[in-house]
């Protein structure tokens, strides 16, 4: 099968076309046709060679995809080929096929294409199971998610507009906020020009957030703890601003703060699939209505895909960037 290959680590021009064997199917799994793939950040750092694949994944980048399904493995019920499926993936996306667990697998929705559908599994799901499992974000309740823009910011807006929650985000540009207003979120922060955690208090009468969701780490770490209500929850998942904090623990006693560490990849397949299904039940029928969107920024050819790296390094897009296979 044709796929993208990595020779050594490296900037964009280490991404080359190539031939790969196809995948082996195992009992419990889907081979799917892909028809498209989404771009995600931590795609960049494995191709710099900071973020191997977790064992026994594949060593191809690419966290999510859509396409048919070609093949059943054994002991799979529910699936038959033909069926459009979009999938979670712990590598291997960019290429024609993949092998996935049926568990990690979710259906098309009949109003979306299969590249809208490729931006959906890693972003929707990561915003999901960290604002509402792990974060426990609830009706009523109040978020603030970096980086509005991002895939997993685009997601977020709308699953916690769905969940009756309000949301406030940063970005890093007006043009920004103003989409992450019109996708929902109730406050945009240019973090360029404005201090986030003040902004926060005011916006939630002095209050704060239930929840943070974070992506940039160190640089923002006594800024979140001070955006957090009593009792609030910072769940990292990622550390685009850094990895060593030295900070006041003081102020997590006094409010009783929880500090979470939260990776989807990595976790067993039995996981992800109670995420997918804990997923499809809470916003399967909001995802069908369209009340629930993938935001694409554009569709480029995978042959293309050293460009869409440098326009997600440069951060030029808003939602997902997403790669065409098929
Ligand atoms: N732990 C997990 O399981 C998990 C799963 C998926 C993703 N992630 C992480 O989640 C993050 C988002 O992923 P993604 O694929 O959605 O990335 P993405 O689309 O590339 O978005 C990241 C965005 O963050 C914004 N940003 C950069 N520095 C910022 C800052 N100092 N303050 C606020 N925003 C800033 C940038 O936009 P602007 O600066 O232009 O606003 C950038 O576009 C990444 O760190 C990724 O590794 C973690």
């Amino acid at each position: 099968m044709k796929a993208v290959l990595i020779d050594r680590p490296g900037d964009e021009t280490v991404l080359r076309i190539g031939d790969a064997p196809d995948p082996v199917l195992g009992p419990g799994e889907l081979r799917l046709r892909v028809a498209a793939t989404a771009v995600n950040r931590a795609d960049l750092l494995q191709r710099q060679g900071m973020y191997p694949p977790p064992p026994g994944a594949s060593s191809i980048l690419g966290l999510e995809c859509a396409g048919t399904v070609v093949e059943i493995g054994a002991g799979v019920t529910g699936w038959k080929p033909g069926d459009r499926a979009m999938a979670l993936l712990a590598g291997g996306g960019y290429a024609e096929q993949v092998v996935v667990h049926a568990g990690s697998a979710l259906r098309v929705p009949e109003r979306l294409s299969l590249e809208e559908a490729a931006a959906i599994p890693e972003v929707f799901l990561t915003a999901f199971l960290n604002l509402f499992e792990v974060g426990g974000l609830c009706a009523g309740g109040r978020a603030l998610v970096h980086g509005g823009g991002s895939g997993v910011g685009t997601a977020s807006i709308q699953l916690a507009k769905a969940a009756g929650a309000r949301i406030l985000v940063t970005a890093g540009s007006e043009d920004k906020c103003t989409r992450c207003l019109e996708l929902g979120a109730d406050a945009a922060i240019d973090y360029r020009s404005e201090n986030f955690a003040e902004r926060v208090r005011e916006e939630t009468g002095g209050r704060g957030v239930d929840v943070v969701l974070d992506s940039i780490g160190a640089k923002y770490f006594e800024s979140n703890l001070a955006c957090l209500a009593m009792g609030g929850r910072l769940v990292l998942i990622g550390l685009m601003g850094g990895a060593k904090v030295e900070a006041n623990l003081a102020v997590l006693l006094a409010r009783r703060l929880h500090v979470i560490g939260s990776t989807l990849r990595a976790r067993p397949v039995e996981e992800k699939a109670a995420i997918v299904a804990a997923f499809e039940r809470r916003f399967g029928a909001d995802l069908a209505a369209g009340r629930v969107r993938p935001v694409v920024d554009r569709v480029l050819p995978l042959e293309q895909v050293a460009a869409a790296h440098r326009s997600m390094k440069a951060s030029e897009h808003f939602g997902k960037i997403v790669l065409k296979v098929g």
